[in-house]
Parts: structure tokens; sequence; C-alpha cells
């Protein structure tokens, strides 16, 4: 391998393969944990406050509760409902978590048994990049042969949370959402993609096994608005679009400041960005797939619209995507 085919912090040399078969998302489906945790549910013990953590994360509430293949079975449920397909028919269930219920099995074992889908069932940990590395992964499998594929993000992160670091409390929580990718001929919906990974960051954000996350809130905030600008761009550029030709952006729901910043130095009006950590907090690998379905249901994705789809999380890792939204066709 060539020192530059390795190279990870400017991220995957990757290209489409012309000529590939590509995929459609058919549908689409979430699910979140019953409890509400509010803002003032937290204020007493972490000696914070609900205007702190609004103005300074946009976050006002989020979910918590759940098994990670629970959440991310009844999400999958909803998407296989939505596509019009029975589960038998999915050829492979990917995935995204950081928060597997078990060291082992994989949770997407847990999810194949519980929906009862065929063929295979991997989870794939690239944090908070997860549902975007999935989706493109997804990609991969489609051009292989695969005919159907449900992507899942799954996340409980209320269990790796220590609940007296205000740090970290006031913004991760629990919930999932789901694609359905169906193979079709011709290019399908992803133009371009950006991948990549930075192991010497970790220290900004891990858990060790059995106990809580620690982060460096400040230094991620600061790389998180680099990395989202510098793999948006990389995949545009690999997609021949510019960021005038952007219609919706779906950022990873980590904190209004960073999609907002990320947007404005982008040249793309924050307007198009779909949020839902308002209701949902940091939902890693979830926190794409929510936004992304949130917006479908209320009408803000139309047919032949660009989608930008941007993650970056532990690792560090980034992940980017565009799509060019078609109907699905059933
Ligand atoms: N409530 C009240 N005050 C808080 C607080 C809280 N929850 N958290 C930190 N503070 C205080 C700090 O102690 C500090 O006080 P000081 O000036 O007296 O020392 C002050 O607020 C500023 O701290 P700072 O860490 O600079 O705050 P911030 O504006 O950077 O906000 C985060 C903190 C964690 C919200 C912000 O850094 C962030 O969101 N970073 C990105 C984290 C992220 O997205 N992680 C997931 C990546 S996938």
């Amino acid at each position: 391998m060539s020192a530059s085919s390795a190279s990870s912090a400017s991220g995957a040399p990757f290209r489409p393969v012309p000529g590939a078969r590509g995929g459609v998302i058919t549908g689409w489906g979430t699910a979140l944990p019953d409890k509400v945790v509010a803002n003032d549910d937290l204020a007493d013990q972490l000696g914070t406050t609900d205007a702190w953590i609004r103005e300074r994360t946009g976050i006002a509430e989020r979910r918590v509760g759940g098994t990670t293949a629970g959440l991310a079975a009844e999400a999958g449920q909803h998407a296989l409902e939505r596509a019009g397909l029975d589960a038998s028919a999915i050829d492979l269930v990917l995935l995204a978590t950081t928060t597997p219920d078990m060291q082992v099995p994989a949770s997407a074992s847990e999810v194949q048994r519980l929906l009862g889908t065929s063929g295979g069932a991997v989870d794939l940990n690239a944090a908070c990049s997860g549902f975007v590395y999935s989706l493109v992964t997804a990609h991969g499998f489609l051009a292989m042969g695969a005919e159907r594929i449900l992507v899942v993000g799954s996340e409980t992160l209320s269990r790796i949370v220590d609940w007296d670091d205000r740090n970290t409390a006031i913004l991760f929580a629990d919930g999932a959402g789901a694609v359905v990718l169906e193979a079709t001929d011709g290019p399908g919906q992803l133009r371009g993609w950006d991948l990549g990974s930075d192991g010497s960051l970790r220290h900004l954000l891990y858990a060790e096994i059995g106990d809580t996350m620690k982060m460096d809130g400040r230094e991620i905030f600061r790389r998180a608005v680099r990395i989202t600008v510098e793999s948006a761009i990389r995949a545009l550029e690999r997609s021949g679009l510019g960021v005038d030709d952007i219609d919706v952006v779906v950022p990873h729901q980590a904190n209004i400041r960073i999609l907002t910043a990320a947007c404005e130095r982008l040249g793309i009006d924050p307007a198009k960005a779909l949020t839902v950590l308002q209701t949902t907090g940091n939902t890693s690998a979830a926190s794409i797939p929510l936004a992304l379905a949130d917006g479908l249901d209320r009408g803000r994705v139309h047919p032949g619209d660009n989608v930008l789809l941007v993650g970056f999380g532990a690792g560090m890792s980034w992940a980017s995507a565009v799509l060019q939204w078609q109907s699905p066709p059933r």
C-alpha cells in the first residue's frame, strides 16, 4: 500500500466506481425511549442551568432508556414498514453503535433476531460518524450484489455517561434511527463521500471498557468545526457539486453552535440544516438518521435535492456523504 493510500488525516481517497450498482433509501424510521430528561432535571445535581445548556449547546431535553438492540429493532421495524418490505427481504443488518449491549455478541445479532431479517448482521463502531460510515459501507455491499440492507444507528449513551460530570451529562442521550437501502441499476443516490480517522486524537473523547466517557469539550469543539468543513468539502468535490448546489444538510447533532459555525464557514445557510438535538441531545451514531427521518417526515427533503450528511466524533473520526434524493421506486 502506498503512503498516500494509507493516509488517514486527509480523508480516504475513494471515488465512486463508474458503472457500479447504486442504492436508494426507500424507508426510514426512528425510536426514542419514553423517559424525558429536561435540562432542569440536571441543573441542581450538576450546578448548571437550563439557560446555560440551551445557550451553549442548543439542547433543551433528551431521552434516556432502553437497549441499543431494542431501539434499533424498533426504528428498523418502522423503516421496513415505510419501505413496504417484510424483514425476510433484508440481506444484511448494519448497526452503527458505540454502545453495544454486550461485549459479545454483536448487538446486530439481537436486532436480526428481533426483526427476523435474513442474511448477515454486523456492528460497526465509528462513534458519532458511524451512521455515515455504515451508509457508505452498505453501498459497497450493494455493488457486490446485496439487494436490500437495513442501516441503523442506535445508542444507549446514558449507560456510559458519568451523571456527575456536567461536561458530558448535559450532552449525551439515547435513541435510534434506521433506513432501508435498496439496490438500483444506475448510480443511485450516493454521489460522493469522505471517510477519515485521526487516532492520535483519541484522548479528546474516550471511555475505557466498563468506564464512563471522558471529554475535552473545548478542543473537540474547535476541531469538530474544522473537520466538518474539510470533510464536507472533500465529499462535495468528489460528487462534482459545490456548496451552492446543496439543498439540505444533515449534520451530526452534537451542538447547535458547532453545526451553525460549520455551515457558515462552508458558506451554506444554517437554515438548510436539519436539527433534532433540541429534544434528543447528542445520540452519536443515531443522530444523523434521527435528523434525516425528522426532516423527511416534515417534508424538508424533496426528490432531486442534494443532501449533505456530515458526521464527526471520537477517534477522532469523520464521515460525509452527498446524496441526490430520489423518490422510492414504489
Ligand atoms: N453548566 C455551567 N457551566 C459550565 C458547564 C455546565 N454544564 N460546563 C462547563 N461550564 C463552565 C466551565 O466550568 C467554565 O467555567 P470557567 O470559565 O469559570 O472556567 C465555563 O463554563 C466555560 O467552559 P467551556 O468548557 O469553555 O464551555 P464551552 O462553551 O466550551 O461549553 C461544551 C462546553 C462541552 C458544551 C462545549 O465545549 C462543547 O459542546 N464541546 C463539544 C463537545 C462535543 O460535541 N462532544 C461530542 C463530540 S461527538
